[in-house]
């Protein structure tokens, strides 16, 4: 089967399991190559193997390079490794992340290490990668395109997710999506950029982050025993008007951002049974390249703007 992403080399960091697995699972299903950019190696291995001996051919599609992207010598690997397997590097997920401290409870305590790693984690690394990503493309005059992963957390801080490092760094990657943005606007304008970046806000979806780390010492099962025993209060889910993610629907997002050339600038919250949402650009816009293709691909009827709190759709 043909797609616009055949051939296209991409960079997905955090590919080792979550999120970022499933969207390298699609991109490799839709005929790109694929980079795995991750601290764990063994599962990342197991991922690839996994995938190679499900194909007919020898040819190599996905690879791994052991990345922590806190490091700008272990980023600069990345691109480097990408480029010299595959001759060209297309596309960055910049998705790896973690939960981290200090949850709501604890904000009040000395800021502490655990706080700069979620910084260090979440907002650090993302930004690390995604200028070195805009450098590499400008230098060589590649059409290039990032979408990153931010969180609901980073939207509606302490419901999103009551934890503080986590939901400031997620919000200031919005930040870094627009430096990068306009950084690369710079030459031909906005809407002629070769380069564009876009940016996904998933609400909850079942991985390990939601099982393992902070919450290991709890063995949730599954999704349903979670919200049996819900940490965060039963109401939870309903203050964050969703419920579950579902896997598909959020990866969906994130090949839809990377397909149209016509998104750019663009962050979409995709949030459990609410459905998707554009927070900006204004729906309808065709600065920053509004893309109207966007919704109809969408789906509206699953959205009641009225019960997002401090919905800024409209
Ligand atoms: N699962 C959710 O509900 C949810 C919601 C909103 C946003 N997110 C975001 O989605 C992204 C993926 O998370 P997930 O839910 O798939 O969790 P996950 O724990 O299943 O996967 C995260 C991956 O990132 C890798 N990683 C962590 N720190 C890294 C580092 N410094 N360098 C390289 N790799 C690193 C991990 O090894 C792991 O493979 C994260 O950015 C997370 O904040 C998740």
């Amino acid at each position: 089967m043909s797609s616009s992403l055949q051939g296209k080399v991409c960079i997905v960091t955090g590919g080792a399991e979550g999120i970022g697995r499933a969207i390298g699972e699609r991109l490799l299903s839709m005929g790109a190559r694929v980079m795995i950019g991750d601290i764990q190696q063994e599962a990342a291995e197991k991922f690839i193997n996994e995938y190679h001996k499900t194909q007919s051919t020898a040819e190599v599609s996905a690879i791994f390079q052991k990345t922590d992207i806190t490091s700008v010598d272990d980023c600069r690997q990345l691109i480097k490794a990408t480029v010299d397997r595959f001759g060209k590097f297309d596309v960055l997920v910049a998705n790896a992340g973690f939960s981290g401290d200090p949850f709501l409870q604890e904000v009040d305590s000395d800021i502490d290490v655990s706080w700069m790693r979620g910084m260090q984690g979440n907002l650090i690394g993302t930004m690390l990668l995604s200028r070195l990503a805009l450098a590499h493309w400008t230098r060589n005059n590649i059409r290039g395109a990032i979408v990153i992963t931010s969180s609901i957390a980073g939207y509606f801080p302490s419901i999103g997710h009551p934890c503080m490092s986590y939901a400031v760094s997620k919000a200031a990657q919005m930040a870094n999506l627009h430096f990068v943005l306009e950084k690369a606007a710079k030459e031909k304008g906005l809407t002629e950029s070769p380069i564009r970046c876009n940016a996904i806000m998933p609400g909850a979806v079942w991985t390990g982050i939601w099982h393992k780390g902070r919450h290991a010492a709890s063995n949730f099962k599954d999704p349903e025993d979670f919200l049996s025993r819900n940490p965060f209060g039963n109401d939870y889910f309903d203050k964050m008007n969703g419920g579950w993610t579902p896997m598909n629907k959020l990866v969906d997002a994130y090949i839809k951002c990377i397909e149209d050339e016509s998104i750019r600038g663009s962050c979409f919250i995709v949030n459990g049974a609410a459905g998707e949402m554009r927070l900006y650009p204004e729906e309808g816009s065709t600065e920053v390249g509004g893309s109207l293709e966007w919704e109809k691909y969408v789906s509206r009827e699953k959205r009641d703007p009225e019960n997002w709190a401090g919905s800024v759709a409209k």
